[in-house]
């Protein structure tokens, strides 16, 4: 696999739901393992694993068949579930890097069986594999995505080349939950206020989602970041948002 710029990926990269369901070959899928032992958390004080599943370790699969599937466990902690998307968006970049088509999958689990291998609360899969046509693994350009507009999701109007990368981030349903505010060196991250404990669940994942691309894209301009919890922004938030974490930008 060619090394990898997981930042250009963020202004291509597309939801993969056709796969060639052969495997991919040994070697690739120990890359694949080898990258996924690198990938770096929100919080190294929480404990996660993840699993590559093949079709028959996980349940029902009418519509979304891959030939592999990442599945995410971790301690169950404040902010895992944000802490365990930013990590699974890093190997979400890394496949569509190499050619490989990926998609996070909220609709279904593993099996029992497979749950019951480890200690840790099972959080999402991401389903991968060899697209069945290579052009459909891309997008042209930004604007093949369907996104909010930068104002819709921040009232920050000097850090365009963070926050964009941000809301291009994947998010279930599309929903796009995020909201930031901040400026002059800090961005805090609001969460949408949800229905349910689903959606709930859901939106934390993704905003994990966002402060991965974020965080690629401060460290690509050469920016030092930290991950932050700060006070006066938890309690402030934007009406009907809720709030999640800082990052530190310098
Ligand atoms: C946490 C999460 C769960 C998702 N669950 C599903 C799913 O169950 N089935 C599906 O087809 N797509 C799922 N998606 C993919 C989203 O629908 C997709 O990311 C979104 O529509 C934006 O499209 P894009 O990824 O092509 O940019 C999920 C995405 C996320 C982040």
């Amino acid at each position: 696999m060619k090394q990898i710029n997981l930042y250009e990926t963020i202004f291509k990269r597309k939801s993969m739901r056709r796969y060639d369901l052969t495997p991919l070959n040994k070697n690739t899928l120990a890359e694949i393992s080898a990258y996924m032992r690198t990938l770096k958390p929100i919080d190294d004080n929480i404990t996660t694993e993840m699993k590559i599943l093949s079709q028959k370790d996980v349940k029902n699969l009418p519509t979304l068949k891959a030939p592999h599937y990442i599945a995410v466990f971790s301690e169950n902690k404040e902010g895992y579930l944000t802490n365990a998307g930013f990590m699974l968006q890093q190997m979400d970049l890394f496949f569509s890097a190499n050619d490989i088509g990926s998609c996070w999958i909220g609709m279904t689990k593993p099996t029992e069986k497979t749950l019951s291998t480890s200690k840790l609360e099972f959080v999402i899969l991401l389903a991968f594999g060899k697209p069945i046509e290579i052009e459909s693994l891309y997008r042209e350009s930004t604007s093949e995505f369907n996104r909010k507009s930068l104002e819709q999701i921040s009232n920050i109007t000097n850090a365009n080349e963070l926050l964009e990368p941000a809301g291009l981030a994947p998010s279930s349903g599309n929903n796009q939950p995020w909201f930031f505010t901040g400026g002059d060196g800090i961005i805090h991250a609001y969460c949408v206020k949800s229905i349910t404990i689903m959606y709930k669940r859901m939106h934390m994942i993704d905003m994990g989602i966002a402060m991965c691309h974020l965080w690629i894209a401060a460290k690509h301009f050469g920016k030092k970041v930290e991950f932050i919890n700060d006070i006066a922004a938890q309690n402030n938030p934007p009406e009907g948002y809720y709030y999640i974490v800082s990052l530190n930008v310098k």
